[in-house]
């Protein structure tokens, strides 16, 4: 295996338990998720945790930006996103990303932790990051692979952990991202699906890079971009992938 499993769950498992949290991580596992992509903010004082929007409205139950908030605030809230999953996830809690780590770990999930800053936070976001997987992430683990859409943040984890591997992060690969992945030691590239073509894919393998394509939820499209080259699928719903994706005990896979 390379840096990234093949079947990664999207902020845990999107589709099926509140996003970035300790329940969709879990959620992932149970469903046959081999890693999750966490996407990574800092709380006005500084603490690194899992949020996706630069909003609290959408997944919690809290108003106004998650940089004018402290963890104290924060820590409060009800990010079991009742508007989408009623009840059933009720007190679910935004967790902080040394209580992530820890539970990859006790779950043996990879992970590819997506650095997503507030707007202006992009340093201290990455250098937060680096500083949790150096002290909560074991050193016989693979380390976490580290993206993010900002070249600022993996500018910064270069510069502070250069053996941490970087994901090239885009909506879409444009004319210099070879120039730009390969400037910033990147091992893995991680483009949106909407703009990829099987052939894009074959050039990113060819030029020794590992392909994560986000965010496929099709069995059948997955099936196709694995047979395209890419190495990693990014889904919202493991469960529904994984007897398509997942290596049987025999070494082939289902599909
Ligand atoms: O890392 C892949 C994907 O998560 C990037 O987009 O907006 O879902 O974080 P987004
Ligand atoms: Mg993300």
């Amino acid at each position: 295996m390379g840096w990234l499993p093949t079947l990664i769950g999207h902020r845990g498992s999107a589709a099926t338990a509140p996003e970035n949290t300790l329940t969709g991580i879990r959620a992932a596992h149970a469903a046959g998720a081999e890693a999750v992509e966490l996407d990574v903010k800092l709380s006005r004082d500084g603490v690194a945790l899992l949020m996706h929007d630069d909003g609290l409205e959408r997944t919690t139950n809290g108003v106004g930006r998650v940089v004018d908030a402290d963890w104290a605030t924060l820590q409060g809230l009800d990010a079991g996103y009742a508007k989408r999953f009623g009840d059933q996830f009720a007190d679910e809690r935004i967790p902080d990303l040394p209580s992530v780590l820890a539970l990859l770990v006790e779950l043996n999930l990879a992970a590819n932790l997506e650095i997503k800053p507030c707007p202006g936070r992009e340093r201290e976001t990455a250098a937060a990051t680096v500083a949790a997987v150096a002290a909560h992430w074991p050193a016989h683990l693979a380390p976490p692979v580290l993206s993010s859409f900002q070249r600022e943040c993996l500018e910064t984890v270069q510069a502070l952990a250069p053996a941490l591997p970087r994901g090239y992060l885009v909506e879409q690969l444009g004319p210099a991202w070879q120039a730009e992945a390969t400037a910033l030691g990147c091992v893995t590239v991680h483009p949106g699906r909407q703009a990829l073509t099987a052939e894009l894919a074959g050039v990113v393998r060819a030029a020794g890079f590992e392909l994560a394509i986000w965010t496929v939820n099709d069995i059948d499209e997955a099936v196709r971009w694995r047979r395209s080259g890419a190495n990693a699928i990014i889904t919202d719903d493991p469960q529904r992938l994984a007897q398509a994706l997942l290596v049987t005990a025999e070494g082939r896979t289902d599909a």
